[in-house]
Parts: C-alpha cells; structure tokens; sequence
C-alpha cells in the first residue's frame, strides 16, 4: 500500500519523507488555505520535494474553468494529479485532462456507482472520503470494500483506490486488507501508525537488562 500525507505544510512534508514511507500528498483547497501560502508556490515546493503524485484541486465548477485551472496546476510539475471533484462537470473535465496526458484524483467520491463512473473517466486515483461518511453514521470502509471489488471485477479499468478523509490508524489496517491501493495519512495518523506501548515497554527492558552487563557493542 502507498502513503500519501494529507497537508500542505512543507516542513511535515520533509519530516516525514525522511522517514521514508512518503510515497505522495494530497492537498485540497482547505489545506492551502490552512497553509497562508500561494497554491502555486506550495504545490511547486511540494512537486520538488517529493518525486511521487502530488494532488492539487481545481476550484473552478464549471467544465471550462476547471479545464483551465487544471491545465495550469499540471504546468506547475510533472507529478501534479489534478484534482476534480466527482460532479458531471468534473468527470468531463477528468476525461479532456487524462486525454492530454494529466494524472487526475477525482475526490469528494461518497458512493460506489460514482467511483465506478471516475474510472470510465480516465481518473489515476479515486479519492473516497471514509472519515466524512463516518461521521454520518455510514460504513465509510464498507465503501472501500465496494469500491476494491467493483475495480477488481474490471481490471481494464485502471484506477486507485485512494483512500481519504483517514482518521485514524484502523482505517488504515482495514484499507489496506481491502488492498485498495493508497490511503492518505494526516500526519498524526502517519506518526501513529509506529506507535505501540509494548514496543516501548519492551525496548526500556532490553535496555535495562544491556545496561547491567556493562558491556558496549563498539
Ligand atoms: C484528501 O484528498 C482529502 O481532501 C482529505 O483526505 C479530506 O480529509 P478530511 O475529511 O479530514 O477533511
């Protein structure tokens, strides 16, 4: 499974891809403005310091503007996925781009008839959002389920299953037993993910024990 973070903050960017579990980002119009920074000055800083896929999203509802703003967001970098959201206009826009050659998450996906309709499109990645359906009391995993199977009965279709909206560490266990493709972490989420308090407990241990032997390994 890929990891994407989910922000658009460049200094948790290059923290965490020294990690080396940074495989991509997601921004979305919120994190930007969340950012205080220009969207073309972040997502370029982004693009050259993380070499995989990095979404920005189009803000512009209607086929031409979104076409022009996702024409100018891909001339920032040759790894910028344009984002458009999973309207008919914005499956529209999905088809002309993926044609001229962009990579395109279609986001805000929240059924798995629209995931199915984002693939005939031409979209690289499908962006369901698992936390917001939660939030609703609706099974946002249960989606990614859907989702894995529809893709999987039609492998010409050739999208991913770019799981978003990532709360917390279980989403991210039950995605990727589903085998959707990337799931895309906040940071917190991502920095979670190594923590486990046996792990700690017994590392304390096993210190304690070599301490007593007075021995150093060099
Ligand atoms: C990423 O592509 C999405 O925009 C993001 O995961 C949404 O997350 P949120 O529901 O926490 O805002």
């Amino acid at each position: 499974m890929k990891f994407f973070v989910d922000t658009a903050d460049i200094a948790e960017i290059r923290a965490l891809a020294s990690l080396g579990m940074v495989d991509g980002v997601t921004t979305n119009p919120s994190l930007i403005a969340k950012s205080g920074r220009k969207i073309a000055e972040v997502i370029a800083e982004i693009c050259a310091a993380i070499p995989g896929p990095v979404s920005a999203e189009v803000t512009a509802t209607d086929l031409d503007g979104m076409l022009k703003e996702g024409r100018f967001l891909k001339s920032i970098a040759p790894n910028v996925a344009v984002k458009v959201p999973l309207t008919m206009e914005g499956l529209r826009a999905c088809r002309a781009l993926a044609d001229d050659g962009a990579m395109v998450n279609v986001t805000l996906c929240f059924s798995p008839a629209q995931a199915l309709l984002a693939a005939k499109a031409g979209a690289a990645f499908v962006s369901p959002f698992v936390g917001r359906l939660d939030d609703v009391g609706h099974d946002g995993m249960g989606l990614i389920r859907d989702i894995v199977t529809i893709y999987r009965n039609y492998p010409a279709l050739r999208t991913e299953v770019l799981v978003a909206s990532v709360r917390h560490p279980v989403h991210v266990v039950e995605a990727a037993k589903l085998g959707a493709h990337v799931a895309t972490l906040p940071p917190a989420v991502l920095r979670a993910l190594f923590a486990h308090p046996l792990t700690d407990k017994g590392l304390a241990a096993f210190l304690a024990d070599w301490a007593k032997t007075g021995q150093s390994i060099l």
